[in-house]
């Protein structure tokens, strides 16, 4: 159902919210990014980002809100049943194609739906955070706006927004079955790791050629625009944030072809230049920055690029992250994952295969002689990222896609903007092969730089070496917390509260002075530069310092002393909260 500008499916919670007003230190932190000074001092106050509190903080605390651990949860297909029927078609995943997804989400009451929305307002923007601190960074609905007022005008979206926040979608995307889809967040992530779990094998996620189909079986190619006829500014691309340089395609999927290094598919966001010319914009070090140096070096002119809009969501997994190692296939990767062939067909204008299922693909030819400045834009960490003076732009010379293609924003530094239990459950798998009594481990997606193992310990020392393996695991693994067996580490409240009850500082915690980090932290006193530390917080061994006798845990003592206590509330739990 759609309605005007109110939201229809998702109930909000909660009342009129505090505005807030910008300082004058983020705001002149801002206009000097805007006019490319830089470095620019940090700001000493919020974050430019300003008004909100960062990423997850301020938002009810996760799990609040919903049924309480280990209760199910109503099945959403039983209880929109009254109401709906889940329309014939809607299915689970994996799906071909956006499309697929969408009505399930619909279906599922994981989508709010409008008709329109003012983005000279910036309220999609706001609508995100707002659905984030109300609902919670892992229940927050996804969003979609059929038309997005754009410098004046109304452009026909849809826009499609917070695509991959809510874990009961992200178990949607892996395949969890339709009516085992459930308001209990936390319980969908846990069956979505687990359904990956299921299609890893001995060395991570197999792998499933692509299967290459006719142009009149590709929904992608059913218009085509050349030369003058492609306008970009047309689309609803959005801009995100009011400091931002401009528009941006956010997630684009960008396939590139080298005659030495192979296939690339990769996610970097594009900044709408013109009608018919892009930025591009793979950070040095990545893949795609890789293949375009070494192009380059080798004399060559331009490089073929086709930036791919709207692919099913495990093909923009795979393109988002690295699943696997340097130029691996990401069709292949995102085959594996679907547990079926990725259908492709080639570009109009190059060699490169896209998916046939995609919304839209955007073709052209990258000057590797030529530069352009890009940026300022909203990055990551939720914070403002510096204007650059030269990156690589794109000259766009095909445009083909659906009718009405969806444009899939990602609100970068706001919400997640890809399903991750194929990485989790990847990093998970190659862990355990080598972490003694490691039993889990959960990347903070909204706390960016911060990493939770968790582990069984039986030995000393267990707790700083696991910490010590995820540390160096990857640059984004600034902070890591290590904790026992019986902490949920999907809870942040519970892992916070082993600082007070279980950590000591000492001999607890490891720092590293110096080693590589990631170049967007806002942090870093030096780019790609960072310190880290390791939290052990686990219970100490008294070999570790730790105290001779270790307090048991209330609510342990409550379900061995007592334990019909929780399934009697469980059973009777709707029962609280019906009127009588
Ligand atoms: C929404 C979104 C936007 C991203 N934007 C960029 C970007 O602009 N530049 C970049 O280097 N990485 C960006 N990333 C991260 C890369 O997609 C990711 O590191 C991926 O592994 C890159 O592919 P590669 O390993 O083949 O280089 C983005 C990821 C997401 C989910």
């Amino acid at each position: 159902m759609t309605t005007g500008s109110s939201p229809t499916n998702v109930p909000i919670p909660g009342g009129a919210l505090p505005s807030a007003t910008p300082t004058s230190a983020a705001v002149q932190a801002v206009q000097n990014m805007m006019s490319g000074a830089a470095p620019v001092a940090p700001p000493t106050g919020p974050p430019v980002s300003v008004g909100g509190p960062p990423p997850g903080v301020g938002g009810p605390p996760p799990g609040v809100g919903g049924p309480p651990p280990g209760v199910g949860g109503t099945p959403l297909h039983d209880q929109i049943a009254a109401e709906y029927v889940v329309p014939e078609g809607v299915h689970t995943g994996p799906y071909d194609s956006i499309r697929e997804y969408i009505e399930a989400l619909e279906a599922t009451g994981n989508l709010v739906h409008v008709a329109e929305m003012d983005q000279d307002e910036y309220e999609t923007t706001a609508f995100v955070y707002r659905a984030i601190e109300q609902i919670g960074y892992w229940k927050a609905p996804a969003l979609l706006v059929d038309r997005v007022k754009i410098n004046g005008e109304w452009i026909e979206g849809p826009l499609f927004g917070n695509a991959y926040g809510p874990w009961a979608a992200e178990a949607l995307c892996i395949g969890v079955p339709l009516e085992e889809i459930t308001t209990n967040h936390e319980q969908m992530y846990r069956k979505a790791l687990d359904a990956v779990d299921k299609k890893l094998g001995f060395g991570g996620i197999p792998k499933i050629a692509p299967e290459e189909v006719e142009r009149d079986k590709a929904p992608v190619k059913e218009v085509i625009l050349k030369g003058d006829e492609i306008d970009l500014t047309k689309f609803a691309f959005v801009q995100t944030n009011p400091a931002d340089a401009g528009r941006y395609m956010t997630t684009g999927s960008v396939i590139m072809l080298d005659s030495v290094l192979g296939k690339n598919v990769g996610t970097y966001r594009c900044q709408i230049k013109g009608p018919r010319q892009i930025g591009v914009n793979p950070e040095p070090g990545q893949d795609g920055w890789r293949m375009i140096m070494a192009a380059k070096q080798r004399g060559e002119k331009t490089m073929k690029c086709s930036v791919v809009m709207g692919a099913d969501p495990m093909v923009f997994t795979a393109s988002s992250t690295k699943l696997g190692g340097p130029f691996q296939d990401e069709m292949a990767q995102a085959g594996g994952l679907r547990g079926r062939p990725v259908q492709i067909v080639k570009s109009e204008d190059s060699d490169i295969m896209v998916p046939a299922h995609a919304e839209m693909v955007i073709e052209g030819e990258i000057p590797l002689d030529e530069l352009l400045p890009e940026g300022p834009f909203a990055e990551l960490y939720g914070y403002l990222g510096m204007a650059k003076d030269d990156n690589f732009f794109m000259n766009v010379t095909s445009v083909t896609h659906r009718p009405k293609p969806i444009i899939v924003n990602a609100y970068t530094g706001i919400a997640r903007a890809y399903c991750t239990a194929p990485v989790e459950a990847g990093f998970r798998a190659r862990f355990r092969l080598s972490v003694p009594g490691l039993v889990n481990m959960h990347i903070l997606l909204q706390a960016l730089g911060v990493y939770i193992v968790q582990i069984d310990k039986t030995k000393p020392g267990q707790g700083i070496s696991a910490g010590m393996a995820a540390s160096s695991s990857s640059g984004l693994a600034k902070v890591v917390i290590v904790v026992d067996k019986d902490v949920n580490i999907y809870r942040l409240d519970e892992v916070m509260a082993t600082f007070g009850s279980r950590w000591q500082p000492v001999p607890g915690t490891i720092l590293i002075k110096q080693s590589e980090g990631v170049p967007l932290d806002p942090s870093a006193p030096t780019r790609g530069l960072t310190s880290r530390i390791i939290i052990d917080a686990t219970r100490q061994l008294p070999q570790e310092g730790g105290p001779a006798f270790n307090a048991p845990v209330t609510r342990t003592l409550l379900e061995e002393m007592a334990p019909d206590a929780f399934p009697k509330v469980d059973a009777k739990w709707d029962s609280y909260f019906t009127k009588n």
